[in-house]
C-alpha cells in the first residue's frame, strides 16, 4: 500500500534519529511491498531562524495532507536561557496539538531485560513493569481561559477547564486501549480538591458500565505519583488530564532506566504525530552518538496506530529487541562497545530485510 509520511526532524539530535527511523521504515516498505512517500516540514528553532515561526503554515499543511507525522525533537539552548523570548520552539508542540486536534498522548512504559540495571529503582520493582499513560493533550490548564497577568504584574493566573466531551473522548480511547492490553484502567485526578477533576471522575463513572470487561479504579494524582515508584507493576493503562499526565509520564519514563528507548504517539482528530519522549539533546547534535531507538519505536507506533500495519510494527519491535540482545547499541547503553547512531539504523534495517 501507498502512504504519505510527513517528516519533521526539528532541532538537536532530531534529524539524525529521524533518519534512522526512515531507514527502518524503508526496510519495512521493501520487505512488505509498501510505498512510503516522505514530505519534509520545518519546525522548532530551525523554523524560527528561517521563517520567524516555530510552526509555519506550510508545515501544518504538510501534516494535514499526510497519513502520519514522524517528529524528531525541538528546542535550542539559546531559547532556554532567555525567559523573555517571545517566540519559543516549544510553542510548536502546543500549536501542532491544537491545530491537528491531537487530544490523546500515548506513552507506553515497558522494560527491556538487558537495561533493567539502569533503572533508579530496584530490579524486583521494575522487572515486568508494562503500562501506558494516556494523557489528555488539548485541554485543561494548558489551554484554559482566562489566563494571564494583572496590570501591576504581581498576580498571574491559569485556568484548568475541562468540558465533558473532552473527558469523554479521551476516556473512551483509554478504555479501548485497556481492552487491547491487560483490561485494567486507572483514572487519575484530584477530585478531592478540583471541580474540573470532579467532572472528570463523574464522567468516567458514567461511562464505566459500557466497559464491564475492564477493571476500573480511581486514584488521586499525588497517590498515583507515589504508586508509580512504589509498585509500577500494578498499572496497565492510566488515563489523566493534561498537566497531571505531563508530570506522571515524565516520572514513569525514568523508572525503566531507558529514556532513550521510549516512544510516544499523539492522536486525535487529524493526522497522528509520533515522536521520541527524549528531547533535542543539543550537546550530542551532529555527533552520531544519540540513541535512535525511541524514534524507531515511535515509527512502530506510527505503523500500528495510523497505518494499521500491525505485523510491520511487530517486525520493527522485534528488530529493536534483537539489537539490544546482541548488544549492538549506542553509548548510553554500552559505553565500551558503543555503536554510532547511523550504525544502529543500518543494523536494524538489515535485520528487518533478512528476518
Ligand atoms: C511534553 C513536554 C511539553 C508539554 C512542553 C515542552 C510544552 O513537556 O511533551 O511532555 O508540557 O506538554
Ligand atoms: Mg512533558
Amino acid at each position: 500500500m501507498k502512504f504519505k509520511i510527513a517528516k519533521l526532524p526539528g532541532d538537536g539530535i532530531g534529524p539524525e534519529v529521524v533518519e534512522q527511523a526512515v531507514k527502518v521504515l524503508n526496510a519495512i516498505a521493501q520487505k512488505y511491498g509498501h510505498e512510503f512517500e516522505y514530505s519534509f516540514g520545518l519546525v522548532g528553532a530551525h523554523a524560527i531562524d528561517e521563517t520567524g515561526d516555530p510552526f509555519p503554515k506550510e508545515t501544518l499543511q504538510i501534516c494535514m495532507d499526510a497519513d502520519a507525522v514522524l517528529f524528531g525533537a525541538i528546542g535550542h539552548p539559546k531559547f532556554d536561557n532567555d525567559p523573555k523570548a517571545k517566540v519559543r520552539p516549544e510553542q510548536v508542540l502546543l500549536a501542532m496539538r491544537k491545530q491537528l486536534g491531537l487530544f490523546a498522548n500515548i506513552r507506553p512504559i515497558s522494560t527491556f531485560q538487558s537495561l533493567i540495571h539502569k533503572s533508579p529503582l530496584r530490579r524486583d520493582l521494575v522487572e515486568g513493569a508494562d503500562f501506558v499513560v494516556v494523557r489528555e493533550l488539548t485541554g485543561g490548564i494548558y489551554f484554559g481561559d482566562p489566563r494571564g497577568r494583572t496590570e501591576d504584574g504581581n498576580t498571574a493566573f491559569d485556568s484548568m477547564v475541562y468540558r465533558k466531551y473532552e473527558v469523554e473522548r479521551i476516556t473512551k480511547l483509554a478504555f479501548e486501549y485497556a481492552r487491547k492490553r491487560g483490561k485494567r484502567l486507572t483514572a487519575v485526578d484530584k477530585a478531592n480538591v478540583l471541580a474540573s477533576s470532579r467532572l472528570w471522575r463523574e464522567t468516567v463513572q458514567e461511562m464505566a458500565p459500557q466497559y464491564p470487561d475492564i477493571e476500573l479504579d480511581y486514584m488521586f494524582v499525588d497517590n498515583a505519583a507515589m504508586q508509580i515508584i512504589q509498585w509500577p507493576k500494578r498499572f496497565d493503562v492510566i488515563v489523566t488530564g493534561n498537566m497531571f499526565g505531563d508530570i506522571l509520564s515524565d516520572e514513569a519514563s525514568v523508572i525503566t532506566g531507558s529514556l532513550g528507548l521510549l516512544p510516544s504517539a499523539s492522536i486525535g482528530v487529524h493526522t497522528g504525530v509520533y515522536e521520541p519522549v527524549h528531547g533535542s539533546y543539543p550537546q550530542a547534535a551532529g555527533k552520531d552518538i544519540a540513541n535512535p531507538l525511541a524514534t524507531v519505536l515511535s515509527a512502530a507506533m506510527l505503523l500500528e496506530l495510523s497505518l494499521d500495519l500491525v505485523d510491520e510494527a511487530k517486525a520493527v519491535r522485534a528488530a529493536v529487541d534483537a539489537s539490544l540482545q546482541t548488544g549492538f547499541a549506542t553509548e548510553d547503553i554500552d559505553k565500551e562497545n558503543a555503536k554510532k547512531t547511523s550504525e544502529v539504523g543500518d543494523w536494524l534495517a538489515e535485520y528487518i530485510l533478512k528476518a
